[in-house]
């Protein structure tokens, strides 16, 4: 428990500072091993399906992104899942007493990329101005599950940095998708992309809502 801790406190110097955090070894080996496993038997059994942009239309063509998916349940029985969700909600409620957010649930999906799949530049939350819709995505979360992953594989994530509001901002910041590496950033501040890899690519990936 001291590790994690010390993780999170890192976790929210970070955010506060820039707005984005990254963190190694979130989970323990084993679960991030079962993850994977548990991703790829759902992947292999064709239990995913075709991750589709949301409404916003110039987000529609049909190469956008090429990850399928599968939506976790946070009441699963599944002692993997709640390791996860447990580790998730420590972390939120942290981040909302220390940078008084008010993040309220998750969404949660585990990925898998296809060899040279990815997921073209993009905002996960567009600001809004007039318009509130209920449940905010505030915050990104992926935890990446993707062992032994080595520089040449590729499939980084491309994270732009300063004024990122801007669409050709181009200041960035290249992530590996190693196995218990988490990365959050605010989800309506950071353009970012998926490359291509020459291996499949599995995450986890959520966001925090506000209410
Ligand atoms: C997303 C996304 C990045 C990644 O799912 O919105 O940007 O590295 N994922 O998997
Ligand atoms: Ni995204």
């Amino acid at each position: 428990m001291q590790k994690l801790h010390t993780h999170l406190n890192t976790i929210i110097n970070d955010l506060s500072k820039n707005g984005y955090a990254i963190c190694e070894n979130f989970l323990p080996e084993s679960i991030i091993k079962a993850l994977a496993a548990e991703a790829e038997n759902r992947f292999n059994n064709g239990e995913m399906h075709v991750a589709k942009t949301g409404k916003n239309t110039s987000l529609q063509q049909p190469t956008f992104r090429n990850d399928s998916i599968y939506w976790l349940d946070e009441d699963s029985q599944n002692l993997n899942t709640q390791t996860y969700f447990t580790q998730m909600h420590v972390l939120k409620n942290m981040l909302n007493k220390s940078l008084l957010l008010n993040l309220h649930d998750m969404e949660t999906h585990l990925a898998v990329y296809p060899i040279s799949g990815v997921y073209l530049k993009h905002v996960d939350q567009f600001k809004q101005t007039n318009y509130a819709p209920k449940q905010q995505r505030l915050l990104s979360s992926i935890l990446y599950l993707n062992d032994n992953w080595q520089a040449h594989d590729g499939g980084e994530l491309r994270l732009y940095l300063n004024n990122t509001n801007s669409e050709t901002a181009n200041n960035y910041i290249d992530i590996l998708p190693s196995a218990g590496r988490l990365v959050l950033f605010l989800s309506a501040d950071f353009w970012h992309e998926v490359l291509p890899a020459t291996r499949y690519r599995i995450s986890l990936t959520g966001w925090f809502r506000a209410r």
